[in-house]
């Protein structure tokens, strides 16, 4: 899915960066699956309720790939293929994906509603995602506050990957100080990953 999903997408395969054309039938494909996928989230919840946050359940599944798949093309799509993209957007992988990796995963809920998620495995945050109507509320901070201490506890590094064409995402990540320590050419996508780390100050066990 680093989503997409950081290093998550590594394995979200098959995209590559297309022209003004193909962001257009992307966004076209966000616009017809958006009411199915979004229906399938939970609704604004009471936003008077407190934001919190807790390990993922094995219930949480299916709300977690709905709050990604219903904004992978909208986020992606400006530089990935929407032929590679569709197992992700309409297929299972997203569903594969978290049923693997939901026990690792922190979800930030007000009330029962799901609004982000991030993942965490070893001293890689893999996957960061909030609903897309609730991005820059400081969720995506709050959860990778949590992914640090996390990683903190037993490492000395964090290490997560992002497209190097999702700038927003890029940009978010500097601003929590990561910086770029690679950049390589992933085939199966057709996009450039840059590696990202950020010293922690942890310990090694
Ligand atoms: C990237 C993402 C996780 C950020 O989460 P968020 O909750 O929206 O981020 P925050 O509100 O905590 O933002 C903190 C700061 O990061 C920076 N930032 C966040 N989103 C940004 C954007 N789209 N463009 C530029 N800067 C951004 C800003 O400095 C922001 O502070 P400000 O809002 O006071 O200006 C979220 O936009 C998202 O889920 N995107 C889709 C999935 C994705 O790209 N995941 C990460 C890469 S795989």
């Amino acid at each position: 899915m680093t989503v997409m999903l950081i290093r998550a997408t590594a394995e979200w395969q098959g995209l590559r960066r297309v022209g003004r054309t193909v962001a257009l039938a992307a966004r076209a494909m966000a616009n017809r699956l958006r009411p199915g996928v979004t229906a399938r989230l939970d609704a604004a919840g009471d936003r008077a309720a407190p934001r919190r946050f807790r390990p993922a359940t094995a219930a949480d599944q299916r709300v977690i790939a709905s709050l990604c798949k219903s904004s992978i093309a909208a986020t992606y799509g400006p530089f990935m293929n929407p032929d590679l993209m569709r197992p992700w957007v309409e297929g299972q992988e997203v569903e594969d994906y978290v049923a693997g990796m939901w026990p690792r995963m922190t979800v930030a809920v007000r009330a029962d509603t799901v609004l982000g998620v991030v993942a965490v495995e070893g001293q890689v945050i893999d996957l960061l995602w909030v609903r897309a109507d609730l991005q820059r509320q400081g969720i995506g901070s709050a959860l990778m506050d949590r992914a640090e201490s996390i990683v903190a506890a037993c490492h000395p590094t964090a290490e997560l990957e992002c497209f190097a064409p999702n700038q927003a995402g890029i940009t978010f990540y500097q601003s929590r100080g990561y910086t770029a320590v690679r950049t390589y050419f992933e085939t199966a996508s057709g996009v450039d990953r840059v590696v990202m780390t950020k010293p922690l100050g942890g310990q090694a066990p």
